[in-house]
């Protein structure tokens, strides 16, 4: 089974950006986490952009996959194209954010994404990646068992 893990702007910056917010681990690191985390069967993708088209692309390109751990950074609170994209596609997605965003400033307490997206997970730090990763594994099991 395949699933894209697709980052937003500026989570390039991950580690550097804001180390009391995000923490002080890379998306380098983040991506090595997430390869001890999946097990064996599963095919992991990573996609970072910092473009909203090249978010859109990504997501139809992952159309039929098993599913897709998506942190939109600041387009989740803006984006109508993006969450568009996800409803196009046959492919769960799961809103990630690092931080608790409801425990922040208030423009990013409503998300455009959520409505469309199978679950949200939000302020475990990188953790909130390996959650949606065993989200998606367990919908995925009960789907085809
Ligand atoms: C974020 C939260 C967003 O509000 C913010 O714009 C980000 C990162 C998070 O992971 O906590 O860029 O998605």
């Amino acid at each position: 089974m395949h699933i894209l893990v697709l980052n937003g702007p500026n989570l390039n910056l991950l580690g550097k950006r804001e180390p009391d917010v995000y923490g002080d681990v890379s998306l380098k690191g983040l991506t090595a986490e997430l390869l001890l985390a999946a097990p064996e069967d599963v095919q992991l993708t990573f996609v970072h952009s910092n473009h909203e088209g090249e978010l859109i692309d990504a997501l139809h390109e992952a159309y039929d996959y098993a599913g897709v751990i998506f942190n939109a950074g600041a387009y989740t609170h803006t984006s109508i194209a993006l969450r568009d994209a996800i409803a196009a596609i046959k492919a769960p997605v799961v809103e990630v954010h690092i931080s608790n965003v409801h425990a922040r400033e208030s423009f990013r307490h409503e998300s455009k994404l959520a409505a469309v997206c199978l679950g949200v997970i939000s302020g475990f730090g990188l953790t909130s990646y390996t959650l949606a990763l065993q989200a998606l594994l367990v919908h995925w099991r009960n789907r085809h068992d």
